[in-house]
């Protein structure tokens, strides 16, 4: 088939994606997934090492996310979009991969460090502790190349890396060394000003969300304290709406700046141009959003037709794999016979 690179790329079901997943990295999917080979994996198993407790939450989320994805431009005739349990490859691949990573890797990993935090976590599970060796078998069950993440994803990048050079100096050359590929905006700042957007945090403006919602979170969104009355001169540098003009309405933003600065445009204003500027970016998606709302086994179909593909490709790299290991006992023919 193809002869073009491989990209891997994927969420956790936990949830609507918001713009900060946007900007982080949907955006890079969606302009590569003509120049890449592109599969896209909905982590349900990573997510479970958090919220072992209610699977059945993960399920809707599956789709949720789903949904988001092909409201945001990712084309399910260029990209393949799976569900990681269904691809057995990727297990076992994990398990093959646990030889090559020390427990004392995996407890420097900075990002597995502050969700430990995060989750007030007093001892980890062995699953929690150890998914980065499991997205390490997500981004090469396809051979991938190319990996567009936001900047928490480098350290598990940085782990795949290590094993897939551990792997092909030990056994051969089976993987490409797979390299991050962080976006211009890698951090988001949310409606609060002070953390980056996330939905635990609420903070959030989703893909998902009407233009009334829009309206209302960026009317609370948090603008320079300082600035009291509309004709202050305000600090365009402290405001998280001014932020957002940046990353959305970069034809407009030097000039809300100067008049920031100046004091001749009020917050309420400025509010209002960004508001109809990020409705103008959603519309779009809330037509593609309604299409399949409309026939959602549409999503079955193409999820399912996704988990084909990815099995398939899957195989061809487990037989690779056991080939180099020699434990590809089914090509060893004479190997029952004595
Ligand atoms: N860890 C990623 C996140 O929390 C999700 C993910 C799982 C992923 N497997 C992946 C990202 C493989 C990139 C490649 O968002």
């Amino acid at each position: 088939m193809s002869k073009k690179k491989k990209i891997l790329t994927g969420d956790r079901p936990t949830g609507r994606l918001h713009l900060g997943h946007y900007v982080g990295s949907l955006e890079n999917r969606i302009k590569l997934q003509d120049e890449y080979d592109t599969f896209v994996i909905i982590a349900d198993v990573q997510a479970l090492t958090t919220n072992f407790e209610e699977p059945e939450k993960i399920k809707r989320d599956v789709r949720q996310v789903a949904l988001d994805y092909l409201a945001a431009g990712i084309d399910p005739e260029k990209t393949t979009i799976f569900i990681q349990s269904m691809v057995p490859q990727i297990a076992e691949l994990t398990v093959f991969y646990s030889m090559l990573v020390t427990v004392n890797q995996l407890e420097k990993n900075p990002t597995i460090k502050s969700e430990a935090a995060q989750y007030n976590y007093q001892e980890m599970t062995y699953g929690f502790l150890g998914y980065p060796v499991s997205q390490a078998a997500d981004i090469t069950f396809c051979r991938a190349h190319l990996v567009p993440v936001g900047e928490d994803q480098l350290p598990h990048i940085e782990q795949t890396r290590r094993i897939v050079r551990k792997f092909n100096n030990m056994y051969g050359e089976v993987f490409p060394v797979p390299e991050a590929k962080i976006s211009n905006v890698s951090r988001l700042v949310g409606l609060d000003g002070e953390a980056k957007m996330s939905k635990s945090l609420n903070n959030a403006i989703f893909l998902s969300d009407d233009e009334e919602t829009v309206g209302q979170k960026i009317n609370q969104a948090v603008t320079d304290p300082q600035r009291i009355r509309k004709d202050d001169p305000g600090n365009p540098d402290v405001c998280t709406v001014y932020a957002y003009h940046k990353v959305f309405n970069p034809e407009e933003e030097a000039g809300i700046a100067e008049q920031c600065r100046k004091g001749t445009i009020g917050c309420v204003d400025c509010k209002g141009i960004l508001t109809d500027k990020i409705n103008d970016f959603l519309e779009p998606m809330r037509e593609r959003r309604a299409y399949y709302l409309e026939k959602p086994e549409i999503i079955k179909e193409i999820l399912y037709s996704g988990v084909e593909r990815a099995r398939k490709e899957g195989e061809k790299t487990m037989a690779k794999v056991r080939e180099a290991m020699e434990i590809d006992y089914d090509a060893d023919k004479g190997f029952l016979a004595r």
